[in-house]
């Protein structure tokens, strides 16, 4: 078994794709990662819209190319499109607390296992929030005002280079008592 540490360096944001197709079967197993991801309650305040139809995935592309940022995602292969769903809580901490307060936390758990699984898979992804969210409920036939998570874009990646990770030294950031 792959070390997780490994898998979480090697994970990165991939921008530039091949021309190669992706198998329907390792979306699935995409996001088959993500629906068991752990989340406040097990409310599971997601849904998930995998477009891979070729003509779909190319006017999703469009959706993320905003203020010339994200232009290069034209060449993804497919997209998972992570809807914010209303989350569930038990009746006590629903008491106490807004029914979505997790649930943003919950999304990135579940978006990080899906980026994980494709990276395990050799994939390439890029987690997008930079989106049009009216033009892509129009395109998905999703309602005018649903909550969006984040597009993740999906391609197998052109270079298999590892990129330095640039984060913030362990030790500015931990504390150990
Ligand atoms: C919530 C969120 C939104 C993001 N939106 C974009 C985006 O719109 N375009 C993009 O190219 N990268 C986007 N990223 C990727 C980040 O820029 C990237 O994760 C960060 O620079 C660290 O790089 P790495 O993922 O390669 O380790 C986003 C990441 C997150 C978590």
């Amino acid at each position: 078994m792959a070390d997780f540490l490994e898998l979480a360096a090697r994970r990165q944001s991939c921008r530039v794709f091949s021309d190669l197709p992706v198998e329907h079967e390792k979306l699935v197993k995409c996001v088959e990662a993500a629906r068991l991801a752990p989340s406040a309650c097990n409310s599971q305040p997601w849904k998930f819209v995998v477009v891979e139809k070729p003509e779909l995935v190319t006017e999703v592309a469009k959706c993320t190319n905003q203020l010339g940022i994200n232009a290069n995602l034209s060449k993804a292969k497919a997209f998972v499109v992570i809807l914010e769903d209303h989350a569930k809580l038990m009746s006590k901490l629903a008491a106490l607390v807004d029914s979505q307060t997790h649930a943003k936390g919950d999304l990135g758990g579940a978006a990080l296992s899906l980026c994980l699984e494709a990276e395990s898979l050799g994939l390439g992804a890029c987690m997008v929030g930079l989106f049009d969210r009216p033009k892509l409920s129009e395109l998905l036939d999703l309602p005018a005002d649903q909550r969006y998570f984040l597009v993740v874009a999906v391609g197998y990646p052109a270079t298999p280079k590892v990129r330095n990770k640039d984060r913030k030294p362990l030790e500015d950031i931990v504390r150990f008592v």
